[in-house]
């Protein structure tokens, strides 16, 4: 599309302060312009504008119901050599891939450059991507076959994910085993609902959240790549897990044996009131329940064991099977808005200014559970495999999760 019907359709959706600089830019950066603008799905930007002013989120009054779950951390060693034996040799078939979600922008962390190329501060200092790399080595060892690994950047981190991987000699891992994929990207607003720009010539985009991640496969055309490859599974987790057991063969073979198409790893909340998104279903369907969103009766409801009956708390780490994984692609999931700090052009000026509350937009995985008919839960052990690096001190922070590493992997730090 040209300028005309561009700023036609800018106009239409009153977002015409997109053009403001328009006649003072290069040829260059007009061209960056228009493609920017052209890629806006303007209906979307207005509906979900209307979304935020329309104060009142709706939530669906659906019943809440448990959904069960298989409690790993009280399973005899037989049994959980069983499931370890049964994954360790699909993975020897080269059946499961496994997937690092790392294209969130980190921004509690403070680290400037990608979540994965932070250092934690461990004697060796591994960065969290060589950590969970180090991960991957080892159980391809056993295997006897390389498990291949994608990893999910957005366009603001993938030249320097890419980059960082070839200046480490790709953890020799081997190249051919890494692949590298831009997730889909989304434009930010202010309060007034404008579509804001980064610079005169660029529109202000953040990564779609993790649940942009199906689409992103397939938009990159890596289902197919990956069943090619006799890929039938999917291991999924985000970058900033270090004590993450990469492509867990138990895991893996927990779905093996359900039937399950798509399983989830989950550990029991430490309090009622936890800050955590929990497993449940809602209308017959798997879901996770926010900490915000649960009736306080059911949040502190405990089984006959003592143990929550809404406890299991999402860890971020699933497998799907690549057919469902697929099929979510198309799902139409809603978009949840956060309230952030952005730094972008202002439209009198075009110099950077800070705006303290301006609007995100992302997507949430487990949004797309509740097309599942059935998902399995994996209860682990928290201390053993969530050690999430999230802000610089403090809780899951870099402090806290170095401890927890060093604790489990004694040998090497
Ligand atoms: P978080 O929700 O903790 O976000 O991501 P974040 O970007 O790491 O940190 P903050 O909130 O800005 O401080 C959990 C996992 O999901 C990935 C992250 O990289 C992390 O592994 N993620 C998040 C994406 O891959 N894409 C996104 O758009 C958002």
């Amino acid at each position: 599309m040209a300028l005309p019907e561009l700023l036609n359709k800018a106009k239409t959706f009153g977002q015409e302060k997109l053009f403001n600089f328009y006649e003072e830019l290069t040829d260059e950066q007009k061209k960056i312009l228009l493609t920017d603008v052209q890629n806006i799905d303007f209906n979307l930007m207005q509906d979900l504008f209307k979304k935020l002013t329309n104060t009142k989120e709706e939530t669906a009054e659906t019943e809440i119901a448990p959904i069960p779950c298989t409690d790993a951390t009280s399973m005899c060693e037989e049994e959980r050599k069983r499931l370890y034996d049964k994954g360790l040799q699909v993975l020897g078939e080269g059946k499961m891939a496994a997937l690092t979600m790392a294209g969130g922008q980190g921004t509690r962390l403070g680290h400037t450059g990608p979540k994965g190329t932070y250092d934690i501060g461990l004697p060796s200092h591994k960065s969290l991507f060589e950590i969970q790399c180090c991960g991957l080595k080892k159980v391809s060892a056993q295997a006897g076959c390389k498990v291949q690994w994608y990893i999910m950047t957005s366009h603001i981190n993938h030249k320097d994910t890419v980059e960082f991987f070839e200046k480490n000699n790709y953890f020799d891992y081997g190249k051919e085993n890494i692949t590298f994929f831009p997730q889909t990207m989304i434009p930010a607003m202010d309060r007034e609902g404008n579509i804001l720009l980064e610079n005169k010539y660029t529109v202000l985009k953040s990564p779609n959240g993790n649940g942009g991640l199906f689409a992103s496969l397939k938009n990159a055309g890596l289902f197919e790549k990956m069943r090619d490859k006799g890929i039938s599974r999917i291991f999924i987790c985000g970058i900033d897990n270090c004590l993450v057991k990469m492509a867990d063969p138990m895991f893996l073979g927990f779905l093996e044996d359900s039937g399950h198409k798509a399983v989830a790893k989950s550990f029991i909340k430490r309090t009622a009131d936890e800050k955590a998104g929990v497993f449940c279903r809602r209308g017959g369907k798997p879901t996770v329940i926010e900490y915000t969103e649960i009736p306080l009766e059911l949040a502190e409801l405990k089984d006959d064991a003592g143990v929550w009956v809404y406890g299991d708390t999402n860890v971020l780490n699933y497998i799907f099977d690549i057919d469902v994984a697929e099929s979510l692609a198309e799902v139409g999931m809603s978009y949840h808005i956060a309230v952030k700090k952005l730094n972008c052009a202002d439209f009198a000026t075009g110099e950077t200014v800070v705006i303290p509350n301006g609007y995100k937009f992302e997507l949430f995985l487990f949004d797309a559970f509740s097309q599942l008919d059935s998902l399995g839960v994996f209860r682990i052990e928290r201390k053993e495999e969530f050690a999430p690096v999230k802000n610089p001190t403090g809780v899951d922070s870099a402090e806290s999760a170095r401890e927890m590493y060093m604790a489990i992997h004694k040998e090497e730090n």
